[in-house]
Order: C-alpha cells, then structure tokens, then sequence
C-alpha cells in the first residue's frame, strides 16, 4: 500500500477580486459569489511558468516528507496548461528540482489530474516497494482564459499542489483510487485550439480557438452525476460508509456543486473543506492545494479519513480514500 508522506502548495500573490473582474467584464462581485462561492483568485506573474509553480509546491513537499529530489523514482505531473506542448512540463520540473534520478511524465485529464496521478502512483508503489513519486497538480489557466468572455474568466485561477507519495507504513496509506471517463462528453469544456485539429494561424486567433470553452449548465450537470459515483465506488473499495469520513475534499469548482456532493452523502458542512472562495476554480491543483491547507490547519491529524473527488474535462472523473 501506499501512503502520502508530505504535502506542499503554492500560489502568486498577484490577487484578482471579483471587483477587479466587474472592471473587465459585465459582471458583479454579487453574481459571482452567488453562482459560484468565489471571491478572489491568483494570477500567475508574466514572466512565470508552471513548472515554476509546480516546482515550488513540489519543493515544498519534498521538504515536508524529508525527502531529497535525487531520491525521486517519477514525478507525475497533471495538467493541461503546460509550459510548452512539450517537453512534458514533468521534465521542466525535474530539472528545476535537480530530480536526476526521477522518470518524468504529465497526465491530460484536467481537473482529474491529480486524482489520476496518485492513482498511477499508487499503482507503481504497489508494484515495487522502494519506489518515492512526486505528484504534482499544477495549472495558468489565466493563459487560456477568454477574458472577454464573462461566462469562464470569472471562474478560473492559478495554482500548485504537490504530494510525495511513498511506501506505507502499515497505519496509513491510500485505501482505494478510482478513475473513469466518458469521451462522448468532451466538446463540454475544452480548448479547441492549439491542437493538431487546428494549428494555429492568424484565423485560429480570430476566432478565440486558443481559449478554453465551456457550457457552464450541461457541465454542472455532469459534475454532481460523476462525483457522486466516484464517491461511492471510492468509498465501497475503501471498505468505508460515509459516516466514517472525517473530511471531504473535492475539487473545487463551484460551491454549488461542492453543497450538492456533500448533501448527496449526507455529510455535514463542517466535515466539507472548501477553499474555492479564495482560488477559484484551479483545475488539477486544487485538490493538493486544499490537502495541504487542511494539513496545515489541522483538520486532517493522523487517523483521520480523507475521501478526495474530482471531475474534470475529458470527462474524467474520479477518487481516492485515504487514511491519514
Ligand atoms: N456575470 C453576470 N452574469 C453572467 C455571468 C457573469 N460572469 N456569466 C453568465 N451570466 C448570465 C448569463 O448570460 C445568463 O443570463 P441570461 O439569463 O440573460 O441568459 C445568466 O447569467 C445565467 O447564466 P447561467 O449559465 O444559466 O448561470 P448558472 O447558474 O448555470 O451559473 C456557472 C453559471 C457558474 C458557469 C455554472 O453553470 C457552473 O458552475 N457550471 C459548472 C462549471 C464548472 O464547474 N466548470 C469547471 C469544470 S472543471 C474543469 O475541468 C476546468
């Protein structure tokens, strides 16, 4: 089995509130605490990368778990904002790190980023006991935001998360992963441009392919369906009922969409950690990120059970059970 030996995050401190958005787009700070719980996000500086980000939150973890980069086997990296189309941004951070024994990779399942890299992880520690792997969740989805276009930039944000997962030792561990996905789904949140569908050219600008596009409805829809089922699966191969949950993380999209999840498991507001207030929506980083805050707060000790749900574009969805 394995377990989560350290965690770390991080964020610019550039802040953009929602009254700096009602001066960009036709929008309200009312409106966008209403709809969706937020109220302020980070802005990654110009000049700054992911791998940057990424590598900051996975230094952070490195240190938390008392781990050297060089004792890294993987580090995994799930994201679709990337410093380039390649290099995997995996490989940008592994250099940043001085990680010279690590194999590098990034995971394509946008806001499942996470929730799959510490599936792979598991897998790959199950299979061989000695193995260190750093997972990383890390996205500047400001660089793929129409910031013309009021219905997405007011929900996104940009972030870090880290995790060092290693070899258990037998109290605590990752009691159970779950991955799904459904491509019929995929014209419902994606970035049409930028691809090899739609190289870029002078017309690709025009016509905004470089940014992310979403139906906000039919995706929210979709969003509770998927967490809850990968509530339960998670939750059935944990072995564990709802009530044994100590705290909820799910990713952190809308508050909406979080109150619905927690109500589905009948789970009670103070055992639900929400964070989306101050990032906003940060794709594949906002699980780490909201682990190690709840770290840090206290409201994950050692016993506790922690039941992890994201959805994402793809979709993909899914789950982790693990006991702290
Ligand atoms: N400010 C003011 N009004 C707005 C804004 C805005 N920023 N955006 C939309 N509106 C208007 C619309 O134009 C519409 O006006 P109309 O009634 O005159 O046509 C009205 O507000 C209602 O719009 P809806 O889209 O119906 O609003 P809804 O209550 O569905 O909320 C939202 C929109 C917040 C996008 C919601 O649908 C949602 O959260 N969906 C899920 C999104 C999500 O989770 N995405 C992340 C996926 S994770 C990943 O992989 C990145």
């Amino acid at each position: 089995m394995s377990m989560i030996m350290g965690t770390g995050s991080a964020v610019s401190g550039k802040v953009l509130t929602n009254f700096d958005l009602e001066k960009i787009v036709d929008t309200t700070n009312e409106w966008i605490r209403e709809r969706s719980g937020i109220e302020r996000r980070h802005i990654l500086e110009k000049g700054k990368t992911n791998s940057d980000l990424a590598m900051l939150a996975g230094q952070r973890a490195l240190e938390d778990a008392d781990i050297a980069a060089d004792e890294l086997d993987y580090i995994i990296v799930g994201t679709v904002t990337g410093d380039s189309r390649f290099p995997a941004t995996a490989c940008r951070v592994q250099a940043k790190l001085g990680a010279t024994n690590a194999a590098a990779f990034d995971i394509s399942a946008a806001c499942s980023g996470f929730i799959y890299g510490i599936t792979l992880a598991d897998d790959f520690v199950r299979n061989s006991v000695e193995r260190k792997i750093l997972v990383i969740g890390s996205e500047v989805l400001s660089r793929i935001t129409d910031w013309e276009d009021r219905t997405t930039c007011v929900l996104f944000g940009d972030g870090a998360g880290a995790v060092v997962i290693g070899s258990s030792d037998g109290k605590k561990g990752v009691l159970s992963t779950y991955i799904k996905s459904d491509g019929r789904l995929g014209d419902l949140l994606y970035m049409p441009g930028e691809g090899s569908t739609h190289p870029t050219t002078h017309e690709t600008i025009d016509q905004r392919l470089h940014f992310l596009k979403m139906k906000g409805r039919e995706v929210f829809k979709h969003a509770v369906r998927t967490m809850a089922d990968a509530a339960n699966h998670g939750l059935k191969e944990a072995g564990y009922h709802t009530d044994d949950i100590d705290l909820l993380i799910t990713h952190q999209a809308n508050i909406r969409i979080i109150d619905a999840i927690a109500k589905r498991l009948k789970l009670p507001e103070e055992k639900v950690f929400v964070n989306i207030q101050e990032y906003g929506n940060t794709s594949s980083a906002s699980i780490p990120i909201a682990l190690d805050q709840a770290r840090m707060e206290g409201r994950l000790n050692d016993g506790d059970l922690c039941l992890l749900v994201a959805f994402g574009g793809g979709f993909t969805w899914g789950s982790s059970v693990i006991q702290f």
